[in-house]
């Protein structure tokens, strides 16, 4: 088993949030959720999540995670925040270091790391900087091997000429962490712990210090300010759609895409600019997403099109249908198959039939449409009555003419056709034409108004 400590205490004060900071999200995930999910790629990992500032907030946020919370009421340095977790990590083994704030980490690069710690060595993520200003730099002996960590502020002119720096990250024996931690001072210029101090101190006991650097560089950037927060999310979605091109699926814009959670795209899909993917959606074989949409927690079949600035949530759209332009399809839609959602159509929690057309203006909710029925334009499903929700049933093979109001609970049988205009309060039987408008009268004696003179 390997111990997981993840720091999480400080107040990231920079980013201005009202969240704790690692509560603030890449790709519409927590940064703190990031780093427990490449740390679960390790057999047999234990997460222990030191926090201190809004532990509160971060203890309820992440309830539903598998995690140890560590407290450390004082930030008194990376040292003493490792030293909190002492009690509850296992008395042999090995301990890797994260930080909720650097959340692109990768699996296979901490893994790479965990493979560097034996009995004499500890393990260290280094990497090169062109501008080191603010980090700890690497200190190597003659026979280049690593001796000590000096933090920025600590270190003489030519320690602050070395561009190779600590990340942070490290992987150690727990043996090790537990006699050396109590041993850290806190005499240097922030007057804090420094969990760095390690290096030397292993060091100096006849211990190697291994070190490997991150398959790429931004897996160690850390998140301070939104403009950082900003970059790191440009880089992850730049990641993502690459994923997709990878995998065969056609961007027109890869810069202009963002999966915000999980995107599964069959062979043939096509995704035009400025779509927006959240939760989990899954995308069938040819189908083509037009520019501007935003598409959460869907499945979507075969050859289905959904055209620009549509807005879908928790639905489900059978192969052949087309949505859009301008649909919002709301929780609970089913789309069978071949059916198809027109400009300006709301649908909430409805089922619609094989074939069956919603094609302009229309509001339809809490209903359960059949096969190959028309609704015309400006249909609205009255489905409220103010205090309970209600459902509209209509059959199969069905014409409802445009500008209907269908006051649910209502039912219209199969087959039958509602005249334009009408408000239908009972049930229509099958095959029947209903209708409700008051007859078209003429009246021959009108005159038509003229302009008064003032
Ligand atoms: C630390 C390293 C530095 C490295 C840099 C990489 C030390 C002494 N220095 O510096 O070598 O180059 O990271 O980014 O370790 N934290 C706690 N409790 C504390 C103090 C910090 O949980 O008491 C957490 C913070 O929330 C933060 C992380 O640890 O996420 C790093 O702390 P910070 O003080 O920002 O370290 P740096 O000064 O950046
Ligand atoms: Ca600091």
């Amino acid at each position: 088993m390997i111990d997981v400590i993840v720091l999480a205490a400080g107040k990231g004060t920079r980013m201005k949030s009202s969240l704790p900071k690692v509560l603030n999200t890449i790709g519409g995930k927590s940064m703190v959720e990031h780093v427990i999910d490449s740390a679960s790629f390790i057999n047999n990992a234990r997460v222990h999540l030191v926090v201190g500032h809004q532990a509160d907030k971060l203890k309820e946020a992440l309830s539903h995670r598998e995690i140890n919370f560590v407290e450390q009421a004082q930030q008194l340095g990376t040292g003493h925040a490792v030293q909190m977790a002492l009690p509850d990590i296992q008395p042999w083994g090995v301990s890797l270091i994260l930080y909720g704030d650097v959340p692109l980490i990768s699996a296979s690069t901490l893994q790479q790391l965990i493979k560097l710690v034996d009995e004499t060595s500890l393990a260290l993520l280094t990497v090169h900087m062109e501008d080191p200003t603010g980090y700890g730099r690497i200190v190597r002996d003659r026979d280049d091997n690593a001796i000590a960590i000096v933090e920025h502020k600590d270190a003489d002119a030519g320690q602050l000429a070395i561009h190779e720096i600590n990340t942070g990250i490290m992987a150690v024996n727990n043996e090790d962490l537990v006699k050396y931690l109590p041993k850290l001072e806190n005499n240097n210029r922030q007057g804090e712990y420094y969990l760095t101090d390690l290096i030397a101190m292993a060091v100096a006991d006849g211990k190697n210090i291994r070190t490997v650097e991150p398959d790429s560089p931004e897996e160690v950037l850390g998140v301070n300010t939104r403009l950082q927060q900003a970059e790191l999310e440009r880089y992850y979605q730049y990641n993502q759609a690459q994923k997709l091109l990878e995998s065969g699926t056609h961007l027109l814009d890869p810069n202009r895409i963002d999966v915000r959670g999980e995107l599964v795209c069959d062979d043939g899909v096509s995704i035009d600019a400025n779509c927006i993917f959240e939760g989990k959606v899954t995308l069938g074989e040819n189908t083509v997403i037009e520019s501007n949409c935003v598409i959460k927690n869907a499945v979507i079949g075969k050859g289905v099109v959904i055209k620009a600035f549509s807005h879908l949530e928790d639905v489900v759209i059978n192969d052949g249908c087309d949505v859009g332009p301008y649909a919002r399809l709301r929780p609970g839609t089913e789309l069978a198959n071949g059916a198809k959602i027109g400009n300006f159509v709301e649908v909430k929690k409805s089922k619609i039939g094989i074939g069956s057309k919603v094609n302009h203006l229309s509001y339809i909710g809490d209903a359960e449409i059949g096969e190959g029925t028309n609704i015309g334009a400006g249909t609205i499903t009255c489905n409220y009555d103010g205090v309970n929700k209600h459902l509209t049933k209509i059959g199969d093979d069905v014409f409802v003419g445009s500008n209907t109001a269908l006051v649910a609970p209502v039912e219209i049988e199969s087959g039958s056709t509602i005249g334009a205009g009408s408000t239908i309060t009972k049930s229509v039987p099958k095959d029947q034409l209903a209708l409700t408008r008051p007859e078209q009268v003429h009246k021959s004696s009108w005159v038509r108004p003229t302009k008064k003179k003032s």
